[in-house]
């Protein structure tokens, strides 16, 4: 059988974007199962669907070993890969933003140390406003990181705010609005057009009649 493969970053992008499938009949019963297998299938439709960690969705794209990807615009922004961002989902809608304490003194003066999971993103937005930094690549749990003394500000994604208000951060300037999008394998999109886009016509058409 010949699958469109499809890859998802665990965790709660990946729940969003089932949800979204499943309206336009895609279905994957071992996920609704909850599953602990890698490689689940939807026969009906021929679609192979793997589950990867966010940081390594975009190799699997990027290297055809998957032909399309749900991913977040903020990984996009930070890895730069060689793939085809076709479709906004509306989903995920969240902030890349700098925070910090509110008393927080960013000066042209001194270097501003910033922790982040997004180094080029961050260098990007500093070097644009003239500021000096020395950025801290962390892969998790930025938050902590003005808390005990690491950084001064952190460069992360804010949704709620929740996990900042929990740990007195406040805002002190927002990046860039981001949401999740689906992205395509070059060759795949040459390869197998009519597959792609039935693909993404079905997930369009339930994108056009939810607005
Ligand atoms: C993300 C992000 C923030 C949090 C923001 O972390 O890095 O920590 O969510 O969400 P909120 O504004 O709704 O509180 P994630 O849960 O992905 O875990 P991580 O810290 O391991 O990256």
């Amino acid at each position: 059988m010949d699958y469109l493969t499809l890859a998802l970053p665990t965790g709660r992008t990946s729940k969003q974007a089932i949800a979204l499938l499943e309206k336009s009949g895609i279905v994957f019963p071992d996920f609704q199962n909850n599953s602990r297998k890698l490689v689940m299938y939807d026969e009906t439709n021929s679609i192979k669907l793997i589950l990867v960690k966010t940081a390594d969705l975009l190799t699997y794209v990027e290297k055809g070993a998957a032909d399309i990807g749900i991913i977040g615009k903020d990984t996009i922004m930070e890895m730069q890969p060689d793939v085809y961002e076709l479709v906004d989902l509306d989903l995920g809608k969240c902030d890349v933003v700098v925070a910090g304490f509110p008393d927080t003194v960013i000066s042209k003066d001194v270097p501003l140390t910033v922790a982040t999971k997004y180094p080029m993103i961050t260098k990007a937005f500093f070097d644009e406003k003239g500021l000096r930094t020395d950025i801290i690549k962390l892969n998790g749990s930025i938050e902590l990181a003005p808390l005990i003394g690491l950084s001064d500000v952190i460069v992360d994604i804010v949704e709620t705010g929740t996990t900042l208000k929990e740990n007195g951060l406040v805002v002190l300037d927002t990046i860039v609005a981001i949401s999740t999008r689906l992205i395509v394998n070059k060759a795949s999109f040459a390869t197998k057009t009519s597959k792609v886009e039935g693909f993404i016509q079905r997930v369009k058409g339930i994108l056009e009649g939810s607005q």
